[in-house]
Parts: structure tokens; C-alpha cells; sequence
């Protein structure tokens, strides 16, 4: 059956998508930042349709959310079945099969080696600052270190972590003590010489890291390494395995605990149900969030047995593990493991291709990188000095959203094709189609 979707009738925001902007600008809080005017009515695999009847074709699923498309009509019956029995009852207090369900599920499916066991969150910050109190209490020791790039949520501690923009942390310190920020190894671009052509941030970030325990902290004074296995927020960044086995190894010889931070990169997204799988080097932890419900909100901590070591009590949460979200965080696990993962790996590489040969023909584009559905753009003004072409993805986005394609920046320059993994080669091409035409008529003066 032909497509209904992209089809642009109003220029967006329309009439009735303009009365709403009105209505959250007048009422909601300032701090929101609302990439572009998209109001949304509804949505149906890889559409959204918008207030005014627009239909776009969805390749940022609300910031690699909609893991299993808008509304599958299996998550959605597992979640009206859920609300007919009951809506809540506190899991930290009580029991539930679906919460138990769950827990007994990721344990199941976490990489590696070991048993695992399970906390349920509502969201990705609150598995970071959960992690944060887990690796102090077992580890006895305060010290974290994290990553340039870095975005692990907006609360206290996962801000103390955060170093993709300094929005997220100017003006709300004091931040939390013992957090060291390290350099994020960028094949393509070397963050820490500044050269260019560095044929080896591998070395370098060795050197950084080296020089760091020589003069800041000592190793068997660090509790934890954040890493998220993909960067995410940062710029969509797949990094050399030797760099996450290098801090695999520091963990295990230092009896620090590795914390990776899957909200962004797991469940299914990357073509395996989490990123670590590609790389074969496991973590300690694992925060998941995102994807894991469909956009129901909740989070993971799926932590190895031996971790998960505080004490009754130390640790819970009203609303976390909801009923609700738990039962769509069921069938979002079947469809997972069932084919779209799958999808994910196959339709990632077809895009991954297309967004190759974009990069052929256009000269701003000076990186493509990704695995399975996580795949970034990275544009530059010049290819030789790789200087980032700062302002141009705003325009990209708005001129994309325009033709009926919804697109989302991170990093300083890099637009994420993130779609629902339910996309197929159709809706590649669409994408494709559309970005090169954006890519083609979009200029920003320097
Ligand atoms: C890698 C990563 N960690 C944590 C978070 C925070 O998740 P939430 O917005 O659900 O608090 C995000 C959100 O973008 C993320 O990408």
C-alpha cells in the first residue's frame, strides 16, 4: 500500500498548531527548549501528523524514544489491559508481576558475564543519579569520572557528569565533588592534540588519562567510569572498542565499577539490544531508559550481582516500575527481540550507505558515522581543518520539517538519524531524498 506520509498541506505551525504554541508559550516554562513548531495530533509506526493535518516521516522518534514506532498496537494493548487492572501501588513497597517481570527480563538479556540484577526508574536521569549513590555505596569511594561530550541527564548529579553544553550546568552549581571529565575518543577527530590530521586519539587519550592519575586522583580512590558506549547528545560518536576495553581493564585492575550508559544507545537501537554487544566489552552497570518502553516512561539499572550490594531500604521510588509502563515495557521487549532490532541492523545499514554517498556529493558533510538506527552527519566547513559548521543544523532541521521529514541536531554540528526501529527501505530512501535536497539549498554565512 503507497505511503501516506510525507504530505505537507500547511506550511508548519499552522493555524491550529500556532493557537497551541501560543497556549504553552503564555503557560509553560521558559526553560523548554522546542527544537521547531511541530504540534503533534498522532502518530502511527514512522508518521507523526500534526495539528493541521500535516504528516511527516518521523527519523528522530521524540530523541530515540519510539523504539517500536508511535503507538504499536501491541504496546498500546498490553498498556490499556494494564490501566483496566490498576494504575499503581508503589513497587518499592509492594509486588507486582509485571514489575518483577521486568527486572527478571533485563537481568536476563544483560551482556556479560555474571548475574544481574534490576532497579526500575522513570527516567534516564534518575538511573544516573541512582547509579551515582549505588557505585558510592559499594565502592566506598566517591571519585567519578566521566567524559567530554558526555550527556547523562538533567539532575544534580547526572549534570555533575554532563559535559556536552554548558547550558545544562551554568548557573546550578555548586555540582557534585570528585567528578573528572576526560576527552571521548573521536576516530574522526582527535579531541585532545588538536591536530587535525592525528592518526592515533587512542594514544592521546591514553596520555590524558595517564596524566590525570599522575596528578589528580588516585586510581583506588575512583568509584565509577560513566561511558555511554555511543555517544549520544555529544554528536553520535561510535568510539574504537580499545578505548572501552582500555576502561574496562582500569576498572577491573583498580576495583572501580564501569557504568555504561545505555538509555540512548540500548534496547535494539544500535542492531543489537544494546550498544556493549558490538564492541564484546561488558560493563558493571547499565542504565537503559528511552527506548525500553516505547515512550512510557521508564528506566533501568541493570547492575551485575555482585554490585548491587546496597542495603534494604538505601534506595527506591514512588512511581518507578509502574504497572503501566512495565506491561508496555513487556511487549516493547518482545518486539525487540522479535524483529525489529533485526530491522534496526538491516534498515541502519542501507541508511548508513545512502548517508555515505550523501557525503560523496556534498563537501560539508565531513563524517558519517553510527551503528544499526544511530547514525550522525557530521558537517564542517572546511574538510582540512574539520572545523565544525556551527548553525547550520537548526536550518537543516526547519527546512527538513518543511518537506515532511522530522530531523534533530547533537553535538556542534551533527544532525542523528534516529527513526523508529520500525522504519523500512522506503522510509530510508524518503530520508535520503529529503536530506540531500535540505543539504543542497541550506547555506549559513561564516
Ligand atoms: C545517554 C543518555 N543518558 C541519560 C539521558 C537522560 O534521560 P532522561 O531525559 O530520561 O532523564 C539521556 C537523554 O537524552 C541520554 O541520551
Amino acid at each position: 500500500m503507497a505511503k501516506n506520509y510525507p504530505h505537507v498541506v500547511t506550511p508548519p505551525p499552522g493555524p491550529n498548531a500556532r493557537r497551541i504554541i501560543e497556549l504553552d508559550e503564555r503557560y509553560a516554562s521558559p526553560s523548554y527548549i522546542k527544537e521547531y513548531p511541530l504540534v503533534v495530533e498522532r502518530g502511527e509506526g514512522a508518521m507523526i501528523e500534526d495539528v493541521d493535518g500535516n504528516r511527516y516521516l518521523d527519523f528522530m522518534a521524540g530523541i530515540a524514544v519510539a523504539s517500536t514506532g508511535h503507538s504499536h498496537p501491541k504496546v498500546v494493548a498490553a498498556i490499556r489491559e494494564a490501566a483496566g487492572k490498576f494504575l499503581h501501588i508503589c513497587s518499592t513497597d509492594f509486588y507486582y508481576e509485571g514489575f518483577a517481570r521486568v527486572c527478571e527480563r533485563l537481568a536476563k538479556l544483560a551482556p556479560g558475564p555474571g548475574r544481574h540484577k534490576v532497579f526500575l526508574t522513570n527516567s534516564g536521569t534518575e538511573a544516573t543519579e541512582g547509579a551515582i549513590k549505588l557505585v558510592r555505596a559499594h565502592t566506598k569511594r566517591q571519585n567519578i569520572i566521566a567524559f567530554r561530550g558526555a550527556f547523562h541527564g538533567r539532575s544534580m548529579g547526572a549534570i555533575s557528569l554532563d559535559a556536552s553544553k554548558v547550558r545544562y550546568r551554568r548557573l546550578f552549581g555548586p555540582l557534585l565533588p570528585g567528578v573528572y571529565h576526560l576527552s571521548y575518543v573521536d576516530p574522526y577527530q582527535c579531541r585532545i592534540c588538536g591536530n587535525p590530521d592525528c592518526a592515533d586519539p587512542m594514544a592521546c587519550a591514553v596520555r590524558e588519562a595517564e596524566a590525570l592519575f599522575h596528578e589528580r586522583v588516585a586510581p583506588d580512590e575512583v568509584a565509577a567510569v560513566f561511558i555511554e558506549p555511543v555517544l549520544g547528545e555529544g554528536g553520535y560518536i561510535v568510539p574504537p572498542r580499545e578505548f572501552l576495553q582500555y576502561w574496562r581493564r582500569f576498572c577491573d585492575e583498580h576495583g572501580a565499577v564501569l557504568v555504561f550508559d545505555e538509555v540512548q544507545s540500548g534496547v535494539g537501537r544500535t542492531g543489537k539490544m544494546f550498544a556493549s554487544e558490538h564492541f564484546e566489552v561488558y560493563p558493571d552497570v547499565m542504565l537503559l531508559a528511552k527506548g525500553l518502553a516505547s515512550g512510557m516512561p521508564l528506566g533501568a539499572i541493570v547492575a551485575k550481582e555482585s554490585v548491587m550490594t546496597w542495603g534494604h531500604g538505601t534506595h527506591g521510588s514512588t512511581f518507578g516500575g509502574n504497572p503501566v509502563c512495565c506491561a508496555a515495557a513487556l511487549a516493547t521487549l518482545d518486539l525487540i527481540e522479535g524483529s525489529l532490532s533485526g530491522n534496526a541492523e538491516r534498515i541502519g545499514a542501507v541508511l548508513m550507505r545512502g548517508a555515505k554517498e550523501l557525503a560523496r556529493k556534498h563537501e560539508i558533510i565531513g563524517d558519517v558515522r553510527g551503528i544499526g538506527l544511530m547514525i550522525g552527519l557530521k558537517f564542517v566547513r572546511d574538510r582540512a581543518t574539520k572545523e565544525p559548521y556551527v548553525g547550520l543544523v537548526p536550518e537543516l532541521e526547519r527546512a527538513a520539517l518543511a518537506k515532511g521529514l522530522l530531523l534533530l541536531g547533537c553535538g556542534r554540528s551533527t544532525i542523528r538519524l534516529a527513526p523508529p526501529l520500525v522504519i523500512d527501505e522506503e522510509d530510508a530512501a524518503t530520508a535520503l531524498r529529503i536530506l540531500d535536497e535540505v543539504i543542497s539549498e541550506v547555506r549559513v554565512p561564516a
